[in-house]
């Protein structure tokens, strides 16, 4: 279906209306309405800016700033009907904020344009986004440290190769990831800095001949400054690829997390007890309980590496300065933020409420030879061998009791003998797990002190 009429906010020089395909294509108001808030928080900062340099006169900007919250109230209530031939959130605030106001309306659009209009509000919408984030990585931070300063000595197997190689600990494990995420924080914060600039006032592109006041529109809205340069104002979506490459680093690390957890709590690992809160049942085993979060985390990573590709995509052939390829920005964004942020709560769910069995992570770290660079460490401090020949040494007192179908602490003195006469009753002292993790206080290292002390470093960090 054709409409006849050519559009209100721009269709002076068009005969005809859009074809129904045009409009089709060219409405953003399916998704971008969810900009609502902030298109009507940057148009009230500019109407106030308008009326402050005499633009317009206070009467019409007082009109206008109140009008507009009453399209707020009406958008928030669900009673605001969106215009598919309005196109976008913008046109369509404007139209309705004229049937209320009348004709002060007709001027909120001096001096800028949709180009900065758009900019500005998805720049608010994703700046909220990062502070959403910073949230739910510091409770996540703080699930994580919960489990780690409870568990710092208690043992259990350190894996390379998913093989088992070292002991180490539970709170070594769980601090790890404060780590990652603390780095997340760290980018997420880095963003946020960086993308506070305000693009109001850049109009189309090359700026107006009305004397706005960009710092006042700026600082209205929480903006540090305002950018410098209109073309790149306008065309500039750094912000929204830092936002989705900073998500798509922390969505690995939560999938990373989510594959030890879908591991540790099957029935051959038992290593971890996830809650009934977060996990299902299957509708035809009775005994099942599922990991799904951890499953639905993991899978989440994909939708979200997908819009980061996807924008860069957008991206990276456009000219200077708009072009409406850019639209395709938000539908990207606002599925990777729904993505991101419900699995940082869904993951510290999980992290707080998951209970790690002590008893089976203690006796899986004294499998598998867990010990023997313990071992090797000893031939190398006590009987002064070079390290390659107490590795050779240790790896035929592994196969020896690979052999025998025991532990390294179960081989005899006289077995131990056999392969290297100056073995003496002390290489015991160092083959248990407790005595593994507690051995390695190197900065850094897995010893239960140690850990204590990154556990304390954090909180003060955090605050
Ligand atoms: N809906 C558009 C977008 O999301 C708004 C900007 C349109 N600007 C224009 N010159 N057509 O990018």
């Amino acid at each position: 279906m054709t409409d006849t009429t050519s559009n209100q906010m721009w269709g002076g020089r068009f005969a005809a209306g859009p074809d129904a395909i045009m409009e089709a294509i060219n409405a953003s108001i399916g998704f971008d309405q969810r900009m609502a808030a902030q298109d009507i928080a940057g148009s009230r900062a500019h109407a106030a800016m308008l009326a402050a340099t005499g633009v317009i006169t206070d009467s019409d900007a007082q009109a206008i700033r109140e009008g507009l919250l009453t399209v707020l109230s009406e958008i928030e209530a669900g009673e605001f009907v969106f215009s598919t031939a309005l196109e976008d959130i913008h046109m369509n605030v404007e139209a309705r904020l004229k049937e209320i106001i009348g004709e002060p309306a007709g001027r909120l659009h001096t001096g800028r344009s949709r180009n900065d209009q758009v900019a500005t509000d998805f720049k608010l919408w994703v700046r909220d986004q990062l502070d959403a984030a910073e949230s739910g990585l510091l409770a996540l931070i703080a699930a994580l440290l919960s489990q780690a300063e409870a568990g710092a000595d208690w043992v259990m197997p350190g894996f390379t190769h998913l093989q088992t190689a070292q002991p180490v600990t539970w709170g070594h494990h769980m601090m790890a990831y404060v780590e990652m995420f603390g780095r997340d924080l760290s980018r997420v914060r880095d963003a946020r800095a960086r993308m506070n600039e305000s693009p109001l006032g850049a109009a189309a592109l090359a700026g107006t001949s009305f004397p706005v006041d960009r710092d006042m529109t700026a600082t209205a809205l929480g903006f540090d400054r305002p950018a410098a340069n209109s073309l790149d104002a306008v065309s500039d979506r750094d912000f929204a690829l830092e936002f989705l490459s900073a998500a798509s680093i922390c969505a690995m690390h939560l999938s990373r997390f989510a594959e030890e957890l879908v591991i540790w709590s099957s029935a051959q690992f038992r290593f971890v007890t996830l809650s009934d809160r977060f996990s299902t049942g299957s509708s035809i085993m009775p005994q099942k309980k599922n990991p799904d979060a951890a499953e639905l985390i993991r899978a989440k990573v994909g939708r979200i590496y997908g819009a980061n590709t996807a924008l860069m995509m957008v991206m990276k052939g456009l000219p200077l300065a708009y072009s409406k390829d850019m639209q395709e920005d938000k539908e990207q964004v606002f599925d990777a933020a729904d993505s991101w942020m419900l699995a940082l709560a869904a993951m510290e769910g999980m992290v707080r409420d998951m209970t790690a069995n002590r008893e089976c992570l203690a006796a899986a770290a004294g499998s598998g030879f867990s010990t023997a660079t313990d071992l090797a460490d000893w031939l190398v401090r006590v009987l002064g061998l070079p390290f390659r020949d107490a590795h050779h040494v240790t790896g035929a007192l592994v196969a020896r009791a690979e052999t025998r179908g025991c532990d390294l602490p179960d081989l005899t003195i006289e077995e131990m003998q056999e392969t290297h006469a100056g073995i003496t009753e002390d290489v015991y002292s160092v083959l248990g797990v407790e005595n593994s993790v507690n051995s390695r206080t190197s900065y850094g290292g897995t010893a239960p002190a140690q850990v204590r002390a990154q556990v304390q470093r954090w909180k003060d960090m955090l605050g």
